[in-house]
This record gives C-alpha cells, structure tokens and sequence, in this order.
C-alpha cells in the first residue's frame, strides 16, 4: 500500500468512530509512523509502506479508536510550531492559549532589565517554555509552579529543551502559597470547568488529569482563590494574565474591580469570539493589543 492510499484509509476508519479532526490526525499517524514532516510527507505519497510501518499504523488507530486523545498515544503535541512532550499526567495544550502567550510577548518584548515570570499551573510547561524560547533572554527568570508533582518532572523536560538556557525555578506547590516577590507578569491558565461541565465531558477530555480540568463547584474557585492570594500577600505584580471560562467573566471581573481597582483591566476573545483572557495591567495595555480582540473593562 503507498503512503496516500494509507492516508485515505486512516481517514475513514476515524470518520468512521467519529473523530472530528479525522484527516489531519490520519496526517500526524502516517507522519509519525514513517518519521517525515509534512512537506516530505506529501513529497512521498506514492512511496509504499512497510508490513512493519503499517502495524504500527494499525496499532495507534486501533488506541485511537478508544477515545485516547493522539496526543497521548503519540506523547506530543504541538505548540506555537514547537512539539512538547505530553502525556496523560498532564493537560493537551490547547490552540487558544496561544493568545494568552501572544499578549505576553506583545507586553514583554524589549525588555532590557532584569525580571522574574511567575506561572501558576504550569502542567506541561508549554507558556512558559514558549516564553523562554521566543524571548531567549538571560534577564528574565521563569518560577513556574505546579499541584502536580508529576506534571513538574515533563514541564521541565519541556522548558529545558525547547532552550536549556532558561534560568528556570520549578516549585511544587498549591498556587502562591508562601511565594513572595515582585513579578513583571503572573501567568495562569488554570483549571476552569464547573461540576455541571464534568457531568458532560467527553471521553477524550476524561482521559485528562482531573486536576488540570476542575475549577470546583462553580469552575471559578480556583481562579478566584488565585486573585484573592495576589491581592493579599506579599507580591507585587505589574502584568497579570488569566485564561478563564467565558461564562465566569462577569463574576470575576466583579471581583477583579474590587480587589485591583488602581489597575488596568481588559477582556481578549479567544478565535471563537469567547471571553477567553483577562489582562490587568498596572499602565495603560492598548498599545500593545492592537492585534486582539479585546475589549477594556
Ligand atoms: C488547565 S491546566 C494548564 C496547564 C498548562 N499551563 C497549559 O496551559 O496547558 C491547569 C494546571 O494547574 C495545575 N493546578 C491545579 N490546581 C492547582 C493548584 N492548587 N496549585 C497549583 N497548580 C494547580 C494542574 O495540575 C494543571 O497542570
């Protein structure tokens, strides 16, 4: 069989079991399997494949056909064109927070002295790896945090390889307990579904770490036990950024006018439209949002 009659097949069997993404995934497997990027991929498509090559093909359908996301079944996934080691101890990275990372790279760019990242929820470290990589600069220290012990061990992986120069504190910990200091920005993406959400989750999602989805009852606690410790301890931030579930944004940016009422604070939409990110901001942002959707609040 040539590698594009593979690629057809792949691609009925997942239509088939109903995966939504059927002909790119078909594209990731035979990509994996035969160890081509795209380009040489598409190059090849007359080229037959090994009886070896094909089991292997078969053998991540066959998983793939369970509902295991392929990202785990392939331990990768890509991110803002990097590929980052994942694997079911962490949560997939999704496409929309590479908004959140684009408005801190629009913010940090240019950025001369010497400053502290701080990242809450790292997982599997792709924001600030990501950060490091594109910024690749020894003035800036990353300390990302994490509940999750296991999830520390692949964020480091992550953020070491992408550029192994990156001055990195990695600290296990439940949000901001005990951390002190002053931060450029504070970074979070954390985990936002309510109970409600998880009654309906799908079986790709259930295959991801419970702590890395559930906010708790509401889906907000987290984020807003997050915003209550950065209002009361001793840290000083100038940037903060939070992805959010779009159906909370009104509660918390309630909360957020009380709690940081001398700051700045601005909603950015997601590429659906969503209230996906709110940004607070010591000084005024717009310049450096030019190429979002965003609206100040
Ligand atoms: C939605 S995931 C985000 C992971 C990664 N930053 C990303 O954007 O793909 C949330 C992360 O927060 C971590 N987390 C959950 N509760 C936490 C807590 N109380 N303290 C620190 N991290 C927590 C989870 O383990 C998980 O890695």
């Amino acid at each position: 069989m040539n590698i594009n009659k593979l690629l057809l097949k792949n691609k009925s069997r997942l239509e088939y079991y109903k995966i939504e993404e059927a002909q790119l995934e078909s594209e990731l497997i035979v990509m994996h399997v035969l160890n081509l990027n795209k380009s040489d991929l598409l190059l090849n498509l007359q080229k037959n494949v090994t009886k070896l090559e094909l089991a292997k093909n078969d053998a991540i359908i066959k998983k793939r056909q369970k509902n295991i996301p392929l990202a785990y079944i392939l331990k990768f996934q890509y991110f803002y064109n990097a590929k980052f080691y994942v694997d079911n101890k962490v949560l997939i990275p999704r496409q929309e927070t590479e908004i959140l990372v684009e408005v801190c790279l629009s913010i940090l760019e240019n950025i001369k002295s010497k400053i502290k990242i701080l990242e809450i929820g790292t997982g599997s470290g792709i924001i600030t790896g990501t950060l490091s990589q594109i910024l690749n600069t020894k003035n800036i220290e990353y300390i990302a945090t994490d509940i999750s012990f296991e999830s520390l061990k692949i964020a480091k992986h992550n953020i070491l390889k992408i550029n192994k120069n990156t001055k990195l504190n990695l600290i296990n910990n439940d949000l901001i307990n005990g951390l002190k200091g002053e931060y450029k920005f504070i970074i979070s993406n954390p985990p936002y579904l309510s109970s409600e959400d998880m009654k309906t989750i799908n079986k790709e999602l259930r295959s991801e770490p419970v702590k890395a989805l559930y906010g708790g009852e509401k889906g907000y606690e987290i984020t807003e036990k997050i915003l209550k410790q950065l209002s009361s301890v001793e840290i000083v931030f100038e940037n903060l950024i939070l992805e959010i579930n779009p159906s909370n944004k009104t509660y918390l940016m309630k909360m957020i006018k009380q709690l940081f009422s001398d700051y700045f604070s601005y909603v950015i939409k997601d590429y659906n439209g969503n209230n996906r990110f709110i940004l607070l901001s010591k000084n005024n942002a717009t310049k450096f949002l030019d190429q979002f959707n965003y609206c100040p609040n």
